[in-house]
């Protein structure tokens, strides 16, 4: 298992371009298998593990995929399987997004059921609620979700929580049914709303994307096209906090502020200098010292759980004391004991973690959990007196891709390490 090595309190300086939405690209993926005959193009897919992972179920349910450069062209004229199994799945839970195109396009499906991770429990019940809203099937044997619909119907659909994989597998899924889809508290995230370009642009009707009202006129069928992926905006806010934890300037290039519009405005009360430049660049420095500012992660516009982690260990080294509330799982606090050890003063109580800023952090050898536990690690790391590493990076490469010689390439003494 490889680690990361690095000497930190170097304050980064340069410019880093962002990649592809790993989120966003996921469910782009999964489209492909909505295209009748025609091979979908998808242009700024990140080279990262999640992605590779899905490549080979797509190919192992018959698609034919080719990557060529950062896009990826897929075509799933007669697949062979219509399954998703378990040791695709256990490693990459999005692996249920195959769900809503297989039972649209050919009324079966069968995924591996989708287990927790370290983050929660991570339920797939709404999916299937709204599947079974649309008179699918859905039987639950040995593991796995056997879905089936000879046609599906439009149905109007009320989600308890704002979903984002469950929002995105019910929309793909209503494209083809029978009629209309109202899906009501929708998940307005930005790649659920690039999703729905991207279906758009196949031949789908959908109305609504980025609202919590989405509705979905369904078609006989969906062509192929060609999409370039939305920048990723959980990157650009992870690089973001390593410019503002080393008291560094950095220039994010490829970026869409108005996709990170909670963070920048958390970073701004923090006492960090975020200013938007030419052509999607985003100039991110630090200067003096940083203020504590509350938090508390929600579904978009608000404060995305996914930077948490990394917004935390940017609250180690702020001047002060605040609480940062996750309401989005209910165990996503696995970097606090790892922080910890690196000298950061945090107490938990239940869904609050209570920050006092301190002098700075000691480098430590720490674990890496979650992908973005992972990534708080890394950023306490660039800023801690001493040698930090990181092991079990295996987290991190699913989400984040080149992250050392991005970091290296801007002045952070990082390297890896193979064990
Ligand atoms: C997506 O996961 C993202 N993954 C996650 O990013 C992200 O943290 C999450 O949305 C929230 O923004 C991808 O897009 C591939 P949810 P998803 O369904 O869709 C509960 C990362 O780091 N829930 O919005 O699985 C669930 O338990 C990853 O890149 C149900 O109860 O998240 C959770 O508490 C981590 N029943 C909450 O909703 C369901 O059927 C949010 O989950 C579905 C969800």
């Amino acid at each position: 298992m490889d680690r990361l090595v690095i000497h930190g309190g170097v304050p980064l300086g340069g410019e880093i371009k962002m990649d592809g939405a790993k989120n966003a690209a996921l469910p782009a993926l999964t489209a492909g298998l909505l295209a009748d005959r025609e091979p979908l193009i998808l242009h700024n897919v990140p080279s990262v593990v999640d992605i590779r992972t899905l490549c080979k179920l797509l190919e192992h349910m018959g698609a034919e995929l080719q990557m060529e450069g950062g896009a990826i062209r897929v075509l799933s004229r007669d697949l062979k399987r219509l399954e998703a199994p378990y040791d695709l799945v256990r490693t990459m839970r999005a692996s249920v997004l195959v769900l809503g195109p297989l039972l649209a396009r050919y009324g079966y499906a069968k995924v591996s059921f989708p287990g927790g991770c370290a983050i929660g429990a991570r339920p797939v019940n709404l999916h299937l609620d709204g599947f079974r809203a649309m008179g699918a099937t859905i039987d639950l044997t040995g593991g796995y979700i056997e879905a089936r619909a000879p046609k599906l119907k439009g149905a109007d659909i009320l989600l308890e929580f704002a979903t984002v994989t469950g929002t995105e597998n019910l929309m793909m899924a209503a494209t083809l049914a029978d009629g209309h889809t109202v899906i009501e508290n929708a998940a307005r995230e930005p790649e659920v709303q690039d999703l729905a370009d991207l279906l758009n642009a196949m031949g789908a009707r959908i109305q609504g994307a980025g609202t919590t009202r989405l509705q979905i006129q369904g078609v006989s069928c969906l062509m192929g096209t060609s999409h370039a992926i939305i920048p990723d905006r959980i990157e650009t806010a992870t690089y973001a906090v390593a410019a503002a934890i080393t008291g560094g300037d950095i220039q994010l290039r490829g970026v869409r502020q108005e996709h990170i519009g909670g963070v920048l405005e958390a970073l701004g009360a923090a006492g960090v200098e975020v200013t938007p430049g030419h052509e999607n660049r985003l100039r991110v420095a630090c200067r003096g010292p940083l203020r504590s500012v509350d938090i508390t992660t929600a579904p978009y516009p608000g404060f995305p759980t996914d930077v948490q982690a990394q917004f935390m260990a940017l609250m180690c080294l702020a001047q002060g004391t605040c609480r940062i509330r996750e309401k989005v799982f209910e165990n996503r606090f696995m970097h606090v004991a790892e922080l910890r050890r690196m000298g950061a003063d945090i107490r938990c109580r239940g869904p609050v973690a209570h920050v006092r800023g301190v002098a700075a952090l000691q480098g430590a050898p720490v674990m890496a959990t979650d992908l973005r536990a992972s990534a708080s690690l890394v950023l306490a790391g660039l800023a801690a007196r001493g040698v930090t590493q990181v092991n079990r990076i295996y987290h991190l490469d699913r989400g984040y891709s080149c992250i050392e010689e991005k970091l290296a390439g801007v002045g952070a003494l990082i390297h890896r390490e193979r064990m």
